[in-house]
């Protein structure tokens, strides 16, 4: 199905589950290559990633430990550009290599506001990895070492992304017709 609705509004078919998986086993390679050898935390950011992280961690071959951290900073289709809300980190991070996996970077600020976080916990080397890149709306400086696809600033859901809580389980990712 190409075009779909969820609630109000209409989004069409962006991009394919086969493209979606082939981006994750690029980045999972980059991955195994740069991050073997080292002692590595992956933190995903809940809701949105549990599907990129899912299938990511599949094609990893090095040692990790994998733990979730939830934020929210959203409403609707337009960012509030607040971080509301924070679940904590239990572990020792200390010395290790961090690597902060992300469904979406938008504006940034969730990104930005993690790492200054994690930096706390004095880990060795701090490594973002996200699945889809809006550059022309991010307004923060945060480097990222590994970037799936770089997207328009339009509104996506589907793959863990939702759209007022709904449309996370969609295997492809839609866009939104205006
Ligand atoms: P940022 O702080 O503006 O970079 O936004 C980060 C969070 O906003 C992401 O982790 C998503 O949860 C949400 N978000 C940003 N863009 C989209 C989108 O196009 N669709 C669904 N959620 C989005």
């Amino acid at each position: 199905m190409d075009n779909i609705r969820i609630l109000d509004k209409e989004f069409k078919l962006f991009i394919t589950e086969e493209q979606i998986q082939e981006t994750v086993r690029e980045m999972a390679l980059r991955m195994n290559q740069e991050l073997k050898g080292k002692k590595v935390f992956l933190i995903g950011i809940l809701n949105g990633c549990f599907m990129f992280v899912s299938d990511l961690v599949r094609n990893l071959d090095f040692d990790c430990t994998i733990t979730f951290l939830k934020l929210a900073s959203y409403q609707g289709t337009s960012s509030t550009g607040k971080v509301k809300r924070l679940i904590g980190l239990n572990e020792d991070i200390k010395d290790q290599t961090v690597v902060i996996l992300e469904d979406i970077v938008d504006t940034g600020t969730t990104l930005d506001f993690i790492q200054k976080q994690l930096k706390g916990y004095e880990p060795a080397e701090i490594k973002v990895a996200t699945l889809l890149y809006k550059p022309e709306a991010c307004r923060q400086d945060v480097p990222l070492d590994y970037v799936g696809m770089e997207i328009p600033d339009d509104f996506v859901v589907g793959y863990g992304l939702d759209y007022n809580g709904f449309g996370r389980n969609l295997r492809q990712i839609y866009t939104v017709i205006e």
